[in-house]
């Protein structure tokens, strides 16, 4: 009789994270340049942690909150879906959830059957895929267009549609290209999601990170896509609070006792401790967010700087949002992301993240973040100019 662990297909056809084998190589390299994690470096701002330890002396950590988060929380959610987003929200109508990722799991358990289809526009984040699998249900790529900037293909998402398309996933600013899609774009997705009678799930994790004047639409402020859109959002890099894991999201208030069926079996709520965190960052000074947003400019026009100096090897769009970048290598050796990120960091000690972690058409790129210090992304480009020039 066989001993083999009794693991589900669900979960073993899932392939292991292009990321995480970067992360784990990367930590064997000395004095690496460290340009792959999608991560804020900052710290979470002082009065953040201030209140959080002020609510574990209070004694008001060690229980339960609601599932849906506190009620204090919410409201102020509420407010900030208003002023940031023009969302019309209620209390009813959110969901606190452990980061952004529990929160579009949650989304995708309660709204995806097996077999049902998923559009995802790619290069993507690979963590969405992975959702859509572990719900059973199946991913189908859709190409966004490259020398557009990575803008949505609308006659390519025409013809993805099935009998069997049950919701589309949509990140704005994307990761990991930096997009930001138009809100002339989000408005004909939202036309199609209408007429197919399809769910968006959004990933709004940068909502904040926008640049060169362009602005984040969110679709929940479109009235008529009330039921058709869930909306995820994060304290994670608006606050610097990645590891706190508190993020929320908003939906029809019809949807929100399902998705909370599906979030219990995670979560069952949200850290309380981290929520009072979450409270004091949206109820206090909100300096951070435009101080991140100064540094993350800065250091986007420092890199695209750098790749301008090596326009033989890489050609790249400026991105609009995020703190995320995605050029092209040009050179023959580049059509293996992954062996050319290896040989990066093995000859170079530079950590990127091969492109094909975003799915078939993130080939033959990388993903570089430029939420780091200057000194960093002139430490990668020194070394990466040594290599190649
Ligand atoms: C697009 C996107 N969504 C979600 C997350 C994770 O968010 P959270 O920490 O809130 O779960 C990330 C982190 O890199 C991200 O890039």
């Amino acid at each position: 009789m066989s001993t083999k662990p009794r693991i589900s297909n669900r979960v073993s056809q899932i392939p292991k994270s292009a990321i995480h084998e970067m992360t784990r190589l990367s930590k064997e390299v000395e004095d690496v340049a460290f340009l792959s994690w999608a991560r804020p470096t900052a710290g979470t701002p002082k009065h953040i942690g201030e209140a959080a330890i002020k609510a574990i002396i209070d004694g008001s950590v060690g229980g339960y909150s609601e599932n849906a988060g506190l009620v204090r929380l919410r409201e102020a959610i509420v407010e900030k879906l208003k002023r940031d987003n023009q969302v019309e929200a209620e209390i009813s109508q959110i969901l606190v959830t452990v980061g952004a990722i529990e929160g579009l799991s949650a989304a995708v358990m309660a709204i995806i059957d097996p077999g049902d289809e998923v559009l995802l526009f790619t290069p993507t984040y690979s963590t969405h895929i992975r959702q859509v699998v572990i719900a059973s249900g199946t991913p189908v790529l859709v190409p966004t267009i490259e020398e557009k900037g990575f803008a949505l293909d609308f006659d390519a998402i025409k013809k993805a549609i099935t009998p069997k398309t049950k919701a589309i996933f949509c990140c704005s600013p994307n990761n990991p290209t930096g997009t930001v899609f138009s809100k002339e774009d989000l408005q004909k997705l939202a036309e199609i999601a209408l007429q197919h009678n399809l769910m968006i799930i959004t990933d709004e994790a940068y909502e904040y990170f926008v640049y060169d004047g362009l602005e984040h639409f969110s679709l929940a402020s479109i009235p008529e896509m009330k039921r058709h859109v869930i909306s995820c959002y994060t304290f994670t890099k608006t606050y610097a609070m990645t590891g706190w894991r508190i993020g929320y999201l908003h939906a029809d208030e019809s949807l929100i006792p399902q998705i909370t069926k599906a979030h219990i079996p995670f979560a069952i709520c949200a850290p309380v401790v981290s929520q009072y965190a979450a409270l004091a960052a949206l109820e206090g000074p909100q300096d951070c967010i435009s101080e991140f947003k100064a540094h993350y400019l800065a250091a986007r026009d420092l890199m695209c700087q750098r790749l301008d100096q090596l326009d033989s090897i890489f050609s790249y769009h400026k991105p609009g949002g995020s703190y995320l970048m995605f050029p092209k290598i040009l050179l023959e050796e580049g059509r293996d992301s992954m062996t050319f990120c290896k040989d990066l960091l093995e000859r170079g000690k530079v950590s990127t993240t091969p492109g094909i972690a975003f799915g078939p058409t993130g080939e033959s790129h990388l993903r570089l973040s430029f939420c780091v210090s200057d000194e960093e992304i002139n430490k990668a480009f020194d070394r990466i100019e040594n290599l190649f020039l």
